[in-house]
């Protein structure tokens, strides 16, 4: 999957010019089916790991849920609720957060010590994975939103995906089909928020 010309030929034909994917990247919270095809997942997955990686830890690892897997996050989510004694509304509400896609893939941080590379930088490496699976997705015509929540920093949720202590989930980025086609969102000027030193 590494070779350049291989995934050239399996991008779709609506695929985006760098720049104009950088300028246009934005969130799609509502999603339908059909969730990314395998060569599409491939090609998130192999973004990811162009993400800028200090000393090479490779400090990630994705969780997909599809099909069984989103009814498998939602039990997660609600187990992890109940243990804290949380609102019913709130249960049932956390049992189909992951309904609202085809795809959800969990982005956990997998935090090694190293004496050149901090917990910081890590977490940020797993981060610009996210972000580069979904300039992935919407580069290849689908949709995607990187989301959080209180769940993600839950001890119970991080035990049950089978994380380690110093794991840290970053996001759960909902990946599928765009549900509505929306207008790009008006770009900030980048430079008023820049200044010369
Ligand atoms: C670390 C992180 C966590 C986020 N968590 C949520 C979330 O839980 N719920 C949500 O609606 N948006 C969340 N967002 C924001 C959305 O991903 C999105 O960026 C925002 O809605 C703005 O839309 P845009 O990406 O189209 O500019 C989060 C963003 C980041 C970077």
């Amino acid at each position: 999957m590494g070779n350049p010309f291989f995934v050239k030929m399996f991008i779709r034909d609506n695929h985006l010019d760098a720049l104009e994917l950088l300028l246009t990247r934005q969130s799609t919270p509502r999603l339908t089916q059909p969730a990314p095809s395998p060569i599409e997942l491939q090609h998130i997955l192999d973004a990811a790991t162009r993400a800028p990686d200090h000393a090479g830890l490779t400090p990630w690892e994705f969780i997909i849920a599809e099909d069984d897997g989103l009814a498998r996050l939602g039990d997660i989510f609600v187990s992890a609720l109940k243990a804290k004694g949380a609102d019913e509304d709130l249960i049932v509400k956390a049992k189909n957060m992951p309904l609202r896609a085809p795809m959800v893939i969990t982005v956990v941080a997998k935090v090694t010590e190293h004496p050149k590379v901090p917990e910081l930088e890590q977490h940020l490496a797993a981060g610009c994975a996210v972000m580069a699976m979904q300039q992935a997705a919407f580069a290849q015509g689908l949709g995607g939103i990187w989301r959080t929540g209180e769940l993600a920093f839950d001890a119970n949720v991080h035990q049950l995906l089978g994380l380690e202590q110093q794991d840290q989930i970053v996001g759960f980025l909902y990946l599928g089909t765009p549900a509505l086609s929306a207008p790009t969102k008006t770009l900030k000027d980048g430079m008023t928020f820049a200044r010369y030193l």
